[in-house]
């Protein structure tokens, strides 16, 4: 049976663990002998959204484990241009890859090419649905800072409304337990209802909204910063009005408490200021590092490899 990772809905707390445990271990991997984990397989990368850091660090990813990384970002030089289908497109590339990982602005796409493909698939983000290796590397990230995932109060600011990051996380830390979230978005922005479940699903686990980044500063764990998605909204007015709604910057955090960390999926615009990045409280360029590491672990996972 292959195995694909669509959506952290389809991963036991097992599952998630798993793939901590081996981001862990590869930690203590040498990298001369990361070099023979993969030897001889490719990988094809299908961006039909842009990306730095998801498509780059799979492919460097591959690269360490000595195997090789294909592709194309953007669909403008494929046949898709000239209407070929998604379905026809998978089942083409399958024949020159072992693993394929693919973003794709509309959601359900990747589901639909693990449904298709003979062969491992990995959403590597599917419009605003989900992005679960990004949030492997997010609790991986939770886990060296805190040295536990559950426990713990976490704010999510900004576009609760379209971020795939946040949805994917959510969903993912409500396996866990012990865990508050407070949701802080405009309005237009707030958490779509059908990503809470009901309070008899999951344990000890709550959700609070507010309007004040004010609030999340001074009263949680941590601080799960979003961008304003320019390219989801079907109204670039709202947009506008909305763009700048939380930007947080080094004076902000002047009275936060010490333990307090920043994450942010990236790429960032204005909503963190360089002056945080000097800051203790900085955490995302971490988050960066643990990808690279995280997603060795998911293609040694798929592709049924220890470490
Ligand atoms: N976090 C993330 O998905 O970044 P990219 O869009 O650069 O891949």
């Amino acid at each position: 049976m292959k195995r694909d990772l669509i959506s952290v809905d389809d991963l036991t707390l097992a599952d998630i663990q798993g793939y901590l445990d081996m981001a862990s271990l590869l930690e203590s991997v040498p990298d001369e002998r990361k070099l023979t984990r993969l030897p001889g397989k490719i990988m094809m990368t299908m961006f039909f959204e842009p990306s730095t850091r998801t498509r780059l660090s799979f492919e460097a990813a591959m690269c360490r484990l000595g195997g090789r990384a294909i592709g194309f970002a953007g669909a403008d030089a494929t046949s898709v241009v000239k209407g070929e289908s998604l379905v026809d497109t998978v089942r083409t590339v399958e024949h020159y890859a072992d693993i394929l990982v693919i973003r794709h602005p509309k959601e359900g796409t990747a589901r639909v090419a693990g449904e298709i493909s003979v062969r491992p698939v990995v959403n590597a983000g599917d419009g605003a649905n989900q992005h679960p290796s990004q949030t492997l590397l997010d609790l991986y990230t939770i886990q060296k800072l805190y040295g536990r995932i559950g426990d713990l109060h976490i704010a999510f600011v900004g576009d609760l409304k379209y971020s795939r990051t946040v949805h994917s996380l959510i969903r993912a830390l409500i396996k866990f337990s012990n865990l508050r979230f407070l949701l802080v978005s405009p309005e237009s922005l707030r958490l779509p209802p059908y990503l809470i479940p009901p309070p008899a699903e999951c344990a000890n686990v709550t959700f609070q909204e507010t309007r004040s980044l004010e609030d999340a500063i001074r009263s949680c764990d941590l601080i799960y910063m979003t961008r304003v998605q320019r390219e989801r909204f079907p109204d670039l007015l709202e947009f506008e009005r909305v763009k700048d709604a939380y930007c947080i910057d080094a004076g902000m955090l002047r009275d936060a408490p010490g333990h307090l960390r920043i994450l942010h999926p990236l790429p960032r615009v204005n909503e963190i200021a360089y002056s945080v990045d000097r800051t203790t409280y900085a955490s995302y360029f971490q988050q960066v590092q643990n990808g690279l590491i995280m997603r060795q672990a998911i293609l040694l996972t798929l592709l049924g490899v220890t470490p």
